[in-house]
This record gives structure tokens, sequence and C-alpha cells, in this order.
């Protein structure tokens, strides 16, 4: 078996965490022929509004606003909502979640995670509130929900607005309702290494028009009107190419997330009664999109650690991600706060030194799967 394993990895192509699904070329042709055509590139064109219709019925919501990316989209939904002080956050995601609150002069509360779902444990919330929180801005990290109705509770005790940053999910629902449903306000990816992907995109989900008009006049640098600007937007503006392949993503994306599951499950098989190994199971009730597999690594049960797992994966061609590793909490921008001290998220610390994301996307060879979990059998 070990020949067998060290000749595939070693000859074959290196295999990353992701890989974007794309359309058939010859399918995107006949939008790319159109746009050019009409030479309407981008300000709310016909492919924009198209998609923003599109997605709300896909994803059952009521309002969409299209963005550049995910990013823009976190640091419009804080100014759209007027989000000022402190807003309590998890150091447990991709930086750009409390990149957000700092370009808006917000002051980034860390709360720890939960050891099941790895999202912000709604039992911490409540000791991190002081008279300057405003909101809080969880994520649904690797695509799973947060206790969204635990949030919604203290949001509402407390009078906090909630924005999700829901960058990780796609389709996700619990007992049937959108996961974007909840919250004030839910941020949307659309980045190449997403479920689904517009090259960059990104989006925020509203529930009533004025928000959206609102949202829509800041992601265009505040106009209002012609000659009327009634704030200092910016630019976030999705252009047509995007959204025209965003469109065409829409076509694929039930198969694409078919697919993806398929690989969950194959890894559950595979690794399920590794001493030291753990990875999170679907949720009863819950449509999952599986944008991540991520597996924690237990050092002291395991016969590796987690980083050097990660090392010999490498050796054989294998390039999972330590995604989140390290906190956000823990780069240097942010470890002088107070809440980012080391010792006061002990579970998000524990996570971040175990987590590994094995690869996972449509294209994945089927032989490649069985070699990373005979690799990571030892
Ligand atoms: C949790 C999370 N938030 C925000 C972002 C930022 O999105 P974008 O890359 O589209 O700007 C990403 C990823 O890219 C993410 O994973």
């Amino acid at each position: 078996m070990n020949e067998e394993r060290n000749a595939i990895s070693g000859s074959e192509k290196p295999v990353w965490v992701t890989k974007p699904y794309l359309p058939p070329l010859e399918e995107f042709q006949e939008y790319l022929r159109d746009i050019w055509d009409s030479r309407w590139l981008t300000n709310n064109g016909k492919y924009h509004q198209a998609l923003e219709k599109a997605l709300c019925e896909y994803l059952g919501v009521k309002y969409i606003s299209l963005f550049s990316n995910g990013t823009l989209a976190l640091v419009t939904a804080l100014q759209a909502l007027r989000i000022t002080g402190e807003v309590l956050t998890t150091p447990f995601s991709f930086v750009a979640t409390t990149h957000a609150l700092w370009w808006n002069n917000i002051k980034p509360v860390f709360v720890d995670i939960e050891p099941d779902t790895f999202n912000l444990d709604p039992n911490k919330i409540e000791a991190a509130i002081t008279p300057k929180t405003t909101a809080i801005l969880p994520v649904h990290v690797y695509g799973n929900p947060c206790h969204v109705e635990s949030i919604k509770e203290i949001a509402d005790t407390y009078g906090l607005r909630v924005i999700y940053d829901a960058c990780h999910t796609f389709g996700v629902t619990i007992n049937d309702i959108p996961i974007l449903k909840y919250g004030d306000l839910a941020v949307m990816s659309f980045h190449a290494t997403k479920v689904y992907t517009t090259f960059e995109g990104g989006a925020i989900v509203c529930h009533e028009e004025a928000t959206k008009k609102r949202i829509d006049n800041l992601k265009n640098f505040g106009f209002a009107g012609e000659t009327t600007v009634v704030a200092p937007g910016i630019n976030a503006k999705m252009n047509e190419f995007q959204a025209a392949l965003g469109l065409l993503q829409l076509k694929h994306i039930d198969k694409v997330i078919e697919q993806r599951k398929l690989i969950a499950q194959q890894y559950r098989e595979g690794l399920k009664n590794i001493s030291g190994l753990r990875y999170l199971d679907d949720t009863l009730g819950t449509k999952h999109c599986y944008s991540y597999f991520p597996i924690l690594i237990d050092k002291k049960k395991f016969s590796k650690t987690r980083d050097e797992l990660y090392e010999e994966l490498k050796r054989h061609n294998i390039f999972g991600r330590r995604y989140f590793y390290p906190l956000i909490s823990q780069f240097s921008t942010y470890c002088g706060l107070e809440s980012a001290q080391i010792g006061k998220m002990l579970v998000a610390e524990k996570v971040t030194e175990e987590v590994l994301c094995l690869p996972i996307y449509p294209e994945l060879e089927n032989k490649i799967i069985p070699l990373i979990i005979d690799i990571i059998s030892g």
C-alpha cells in the first residue's frame, strides 16, 4: 500500500484544499458576447438585476444587494446599521470578519467558541456585553449554523443588532428555514474558494426594502440620486461579468453541493474510529453546503500532531489548510486587545491548534480520497 501511495502522490499534480467549480466555457461565452455588444459593464446592469432576483428565489430571502466581494459587504453592512462602539465577535474565522470592524473604527470584543460547532458560544456572550456594545457579529463557520435562536434572544434582551458573517454558507437551511433569514443582516462571499463563486463577489441579505435601498446607495459612493450623496459610501458594486457567471453557476449549484456531500460522506466513513481524530457530523434538520471538511487532531491520542500530519500530507502533494490558525485575536493587529489575551478563550485556543481542513471540491478525483484517508490512518 505504501508503494502505491507514494507512486500516486509523488508523480501527480498537487491537490489543493479547494478548486473552484466553473461551468463549461461555451455557456459563459454567450453571456460574454452579450455584455460586449451591450457595452453595459457595471452599475446595476441587466445581469446584476437578474442575479439579485434569481438569488432571492434560490436562497428563499426577500432582498439581496450584490457586492464586488464579501469584505466590502461586511464593511458596508456595519455602516448600513450605523454600528459603533464595541461589537462582540468570534476569533475563529477568516481575518476579514474582524477587519470589517476595524475599517469602521469599531472595537472588536472577542468571545470564545463552542467545542461542537466552533461558532460563537451563546453562553459566553452576555458576560462580554458593556454599555458600549451595539451589535454581535457571529460567523456560521464552515457553513454550520450558529445557535441563531439563542443569539436572537440575547440580542433582543439587550437591544443589540446582529449581523451574520454567512460567507461560508450557501443554501443552508435549518428545518427548511434559510439560515440567511436570521439576524438583521447576513453577509455572503462568492470568492473563488467558496461553494458558489462569481470569481470575486459578495452580497448582503436584508429583510426590508428601505434597508436594501440604503445598502445600494452605500455601495455606490453614497449616491441616492443623480446629484444627491447621503453618505461617504464606497465603490463595491458587482460588475456584469461576475453577475453573469453567478447566473450560470446557479444552474449547477445543486449538483456541486451534492458532489461535496458525497466527498464528506466518504471522509467520514474512512476516518471513523481513528483514535484522536474527530470531525463534524451533519446536524439533524439542517441542509448543509459542505464548504469545508475540518478534522481535529488531539496530539495526545493521535500518533502525530496536527502540524506533523499537515506536513506529511504536503509531502504526498496534498495541501490541506489550517483554517483558522492562528486565531484572529492572535494576529499583531488585535492581540493587544483585552479580550484577545491568551487564556481567555480556551476552546478557540485549543481548536486552532488541532484543526486541519481536508481537500473538498466537486472535481476531486475519486482515487485521492482513499489516498488521503490512507495517509491519515498511518
Ligand atoms: C468568514 C469569512 N468572512 C469574510 C470573508 C471575506 O470575503 P471575500 O474574500 O469575498 O472578501 C471570507 C473569505 O474570503 C470568509 O471566509
